[in-house]
């Protein structure tokens, strides 16, 4: 048998909102968007079960993380980005998982484009990019 993978990459289900809610307790969450409390944290979760580029990274089937692109369709453009529950950070699962995205984003997801920014006092955020291929 081979063995079970560490996490696995799945679309955002509504129902993901209490993950995501306990993600957002996290001080460095603040500019990730609004998940203040179970309503906003349902329309977060909603939104990105929506769109087809945004992937729910998963532990047991828990939301840990999101890796995710909006993407300007016309122009076939997408902004990267992404976040980890901190009890699921520093064990490379970000990094992987953004490898992963950006790589299907230019094949089979169809973008020719991708744009991502990180803040300078960030550098797991630009660790992060680097592994998945931004320079
Ligand atoms: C940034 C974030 C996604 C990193 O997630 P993570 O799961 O810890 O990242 P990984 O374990 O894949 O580690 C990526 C790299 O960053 C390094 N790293 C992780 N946390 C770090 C920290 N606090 N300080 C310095 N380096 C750090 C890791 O050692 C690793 O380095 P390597 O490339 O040399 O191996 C996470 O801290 C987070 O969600 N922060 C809040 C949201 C955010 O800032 N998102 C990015 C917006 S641009």
């Amino acid at each position: 048998m081979p063995p079970e993978p560490l996490a696995v990459l799945r679309r955002v289900r509504p129902n993901d909102s209490e993950a995501i809610l306990q993600a957002f307790t996290a001080p460095d969450m603040s500019r990730q968007g609004d998940a203040q409390d179970l309503g906003t944290a349902a329309t977060y979760a909603r939104r990105l079960s929506e769109n087809p580029f945004a992937f729910g990274l998963t532990t047991d089937g828990t939301l840990r993380g999101v890796v995710a692109l909006n993407v300007d369709h016309g122009n076939r453009l997408g902004w990267f980005w992404y976040w980890t529950h901190p009890s699921h950070r520093r064990r490379g699962l970000t990094k992987c998982a953004a490898g992963t995205v950006s790589n299907w984003a230019l094949s089979a997801g169809g973008l020719e484009r991708l744009e991502l920014g990180h803040r300078a006092n960030n550098p797991a955020s630009g660790r992060i990019a680097l592994a998945a291929g931004f320079i």
